[in-house]
């Protein structure tokens, strides 16, 4: 029986993901077992599709290709037209609600309503939206549970690099005592190119240019994205709960030229370093620029790369670089747990 899934947002993520569909159809059956089959798109600007035995994914790809909108996806029986997020949520025939609206850094609106909805209507969520997350993990996991569903978020830190996956099952058995990483590839893209000489403002319309940065790239430089990855970190891979007050935060722009060129003068690189430390006290978090040594693993990641290092007492100190944005990396990140979605049903 195929797996049917409604897209709940579709920008460069969903596109990547339907990319990677349509390109592995065949193989992703022959070898899973497994037949994804899109019933429901539904975007706030692009508008919104829908039809119980599945749309023609190529042409609904096509058509925001060319012209950004689905309104001209052609018109047959059964197919419906124009429900917003919720009613398409409420109404879809999906088995799973692909959540990749964007991330609202204060509120984790709308995602969290999505991802409640889709748990009452017996949905399971895949997201690379932090929000939900990093906000309300405790309260959406519990929800899903009541509803016999399940709650995905690989692609929150770290894109399709398994970020969160892998500590959870190749390191297990390990007490993890501190996780200490670049996770933002803007802010670590920025930096190399200001240590090339860019200015601030430059680098970071290059970063937006690249699809590295959020749709508000406040988020990005001032840090709120990988307090964001932090929390998440904290409570997936350590099973601690923290608040975003609990996260001290510092943006890069406290970083000037002149500490840029001191560092370079010193063999040091300006990093933007999510950190956090079991200590005997508790646990601390922090989210600020920090110059690295250049033996220190972290200071040869350059440009949107990123790497997060794991202190294991049994194993020792694990590090793992990968991608931490980009769309095929992200749509990735959706197949991931899809597959895992439907291994764990089988
Ligand atoms: N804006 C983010 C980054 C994307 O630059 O890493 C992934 O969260």
């Amino acid at each position: 029986m195929a797996h049917k899934l409604a897209f709940i947002g579709f920008g460069g993520v969903g596109q990547g993901l339907v990319d990677i569909l349509l390109d592995r159809s065949d193989w992703l059956r022959d070898k899973f077992g497994t037949e994804f089959q899109v019933v429901s798109i539904t975007d706030l600007y692009k508008g919104s599709i829908h039809h119980n035995d599945g749309l023609d994914i190529q042409q609904a790809r096509k058509l925001v290709k060319e012209t950004g909108s689905l309104n001209d996806y052609p018109e047959s029986e059964g197919l419906v037209k124009g429900w917003d997020s919720l009613t398409t949520i409420q109404n879809t025939n999906a088995d799973t609600i692909i959540e990749i609206t964007y991330t609202d850094v204060f509120t984790g609106q709308p995602a969290i309503k999505h991802c409640e909805e889709a748990f009452k209507n017996k949905k399971n969520v895949v997201v690379t939206n932090k929000g939900p997350v990093a906000l309300a993990l405790d309260e959406l996991e519990e929800l899903a549970k009541q509803n016999g569903v399940r709650f995905l978020y690989e692609g929150t830190v770290m894109s399709g690099t398994p970020a969160l996956r892998m500590p959870l099952t190749s390191l297990i058995g390990n007490h993890i005592t501190s996780i200490r990483g670049i996770l933002n590839g803007t802010t670590n893209y920025m930096f190399m190119r200001m240590e090339e000489g860019l200015s601030y403002e430059e680098a970071l319309k290059e970063a937006q240019e690249k699809g590295y940065a959020e749709a508000d790239p406040t988020s990005d430089v001032e840090g709120f994205d990988v307090l964001y990855k932090v929390i998440i970190l904290a409570k997936v891979v350590m099973g601690e709960s923290l608040t975003k007050d609990e996260v001290n935060r510092t943006g890069m722009a406290s970083v000037t030229e002149r500490d840029l060129n001191e560092a370079a003068e010193e063999g040091k690189k300006w990093k933007m370093i999510g950190r956090l430390e079991k200590t005997e006290q508790g646990l601390t978090a922090s989210v600020a620029p920090e110059k690295v040594d250049e033996e220190d693993p972290l200071a040869g990641i350059s440009g949107a790369t990123n790497a997060v290092t794991y202190e294991c007492d049994l194993s020792g100190p694990v590090t793992l670089i990968g991608a931490g944005a980009g769309i095929p990396e992200t749509g990735f990140a959706l197949l991931i747990d899809l597959l895992n979605l439907d291994r764990d049903n089988q």
